[in-house]
């Protein structure tokens, strides 16, 4: 196959079933893989669309700056897209972003600005915001794609990744992605409840984020999870909620490395965990999880156990065995459970409160 240029790689991710972690032979359990996109995640997909309707809409012009916070692979995206289509990029960094990004990123030509400190509140994403809007005040046309709020983000997957899924599957019971911006959740959950009207959608988030409006306390994994409710976040088209904890995403990152020989990121981690939960529930469903980048990105780190002890996590803590993922999948640290919708009438709370029931 030949392509014209780099941004062509980009989508039709391909499809793997899940054969030996999950041995039942009624299961179908299938992990769609991101991490082939071009700049190596499903941040890519978001990327284009949203930089492709800037550039129909007359809001980002030729060799114009983009400018976004951003914790690691949005960043890859926009390097990507601004060394093809001649845009010059910054990203807003803080210094917990991985090196393996930022080399990425520079390596495409991307500038990097590096927040130092967090705002008075402690925040570093917020102080990334404040950083966004004085380059795009000093910068004249420059850009801000908005991950979080812009709808082309979801749009993307509503229109590209659900369709792929659709051409993929004549049936699907179950759909298990992760929760960041919401972005990829609720753009393929709005389609493909349309196209498969009893699929019953599942979103995975980090135990202690509070995209979902729980209490915010820290967690390690990487991709998923915030500390505030994102807009792009449509709960009318999710049904529950998994919030899967360190040890059992990082475990299953391993359990999927040496049974299935795919080496999954850290959210992938957790998605994938969440399924076989999901999966081992309903051993007659057929199952789809979005992993949504690759280990390659944490191979110096997660998948280091030295860098894991120098972070804190004991590596001995995590499940190496099929068997071991099986038994916790079976009796998961934080049970699945519905998502509950303020009724249509009440006042919306703010910021809005989804609670488990
Ligand atoms: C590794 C990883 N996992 C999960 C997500 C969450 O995706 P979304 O922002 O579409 O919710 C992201 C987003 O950047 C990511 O990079």
């Amino acid at each position: 196959m030949i392509y014209e240029n780099a941004l062509e790689l980009l989508g039709g991710t391909p499809v793997l079933r899940v054969r030996h972690v999950l041995p039942d032979p009624r299961s179908r359990l299938y992990v769609k893989m991101e991490g082939f996109n071009p700049s190596g995640s499903v941040k890519d997909r978001a990327a284009f669309h949203m930089v492709e309707e800037a550039e129909r809409r007359g809001e980002l012009r030729p060799g114009a700056t983009i400018v976004e916070s951003t914790s690691g692979n949005l960043g890859k995206a926009l390097a990507l897209i601004g060394a093809v289509k001649g845009y010059r990029v910054i990203l807003v960094v803080d210094p917990k972003t991985t090196p393996s990004a930022l080399s990425y990123a520079v390596s495409l030509g991307a500038e990097i600005d590096v927040v130092r400190e967090p705002n008075s509140a402690g925040s570093y994403q917020e102080a990334r915001f404040d950083r966004v809007r004085e380059l795009l005040a000093a910068i004249p046309g420059s850009y801000r794609p908005d991950q979080c709020v812009n709808p082309d983000n979801p749009g993307a997957h509503a229109l590209h990744t659900a369709r792929e899924i659709i051409d993929d599957f004549p049936q699907l019971d179950a759909l298990v992605v992760a929760v960041g911006t919401g972005g990829h959740i609720s753009g393929t959950s709005s389609t493909l409840r349309r196209h498969f009207p009893r699929l019953h959608v599942r979103a995975v988030d980090s135990f202690g984020s509070s995209a979902l409006g729980f209490p915010f306390a820290p967690y390690r994994v990487r991709g998923i999870g915030n500390s505030w409710v994102p807009g792009n976040l449509h709960t009318e088209f999710l049904d529950s909620l998994h919030l899967v904890d360190d040890v059992e995403a990082l475990s299953m990152c391993r359990v999927m490395a040496s049974e299935e020989g795919l080496l999954l990121g850290e959210s992938g981690g957790a998605v994938l965990f969440a399924a076989l939960a999901y999966a081992t529930a309903h051993p007659t469903e057929t199952v789809l999880a979005i992993a949504p980048d690759r280990g390659d990105n944490y191979l110096a780190e997660s998948y280091d156990d030295d860098w894991l002890r120098a972070e804190g996590v004991a590596p001995e803590e995590l499940w190496r065995t099929r068997a071991e993922a099986l038994r916790h999948a079976r009796a998961p640290g934080n049970p699945p459970a519905p998502i509950t919708h303020a009724p249509a009438h009440a006042p919306a709370p703010a910021p809005t409160v989804w609670s488990l029931s």
